[in-house]
């Protein structure tokens, strides 16, 4: 399990765009909309790991939720793990809450699963797999 990248709710995206591009000195590779979550992702490569930046795209969108209750900022930690059924079972076992009952497709060609904050310390944790 690694650090893949850390989710960043903005409600600007054509703002923080700029603002990521300069912090982090390169450009965004990706733009993806994923629909059933209401998002609009970009994602940075810094280092080793991503930054992805989440704007909703519709006022029931989750994130316009989140940013409403608690604005801009840190929204998710996502670790890449190698079998998200085998991660997703082991952590049920370990008496976590996790948000679905099975992955769901994610953004960045990814299966993700979200890990309840109130059953991690109040982090929102992303479980994801590439599916390449
Ligand atoms: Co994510």
């Amino acid at each position: 399990m690694h650090l893949e990248h850390l989710g960043i709710a903005v409600s600007d995206l054509t703002a923080a765009r700029k603002l990521y591009t300069k912090l982090l000195n390169v450009a965004p590779y990706k733009e993806e909309v994923v629909e059933d979550q209401g998002v609009t992702t970009l994602f940075f490569m810094a280092g080793e790991s991503k930054v992805e930046l989440l704007e909703a795209t519709r006022p029931d969108s989750p994130i316009a939720k989140y940013i409403e209750k608690r604005g801009e900022g840190i929204h998710h930690v996502a670790f890449e793990v190698k079998d998200i059924h085998a991660e997703m079972e082991r952590l049920r076992k370990e008496g976590f809450r996790l948000l679905s009952e099975e992955p769901t497709i994610g953004a960045d060609n990814k299966l993700v699963c979200f890990v309840h904050p109130k059953s991690a310390g109040g982090v929102l944790v992303e479980l994801c797999q590439s599916r390449s």
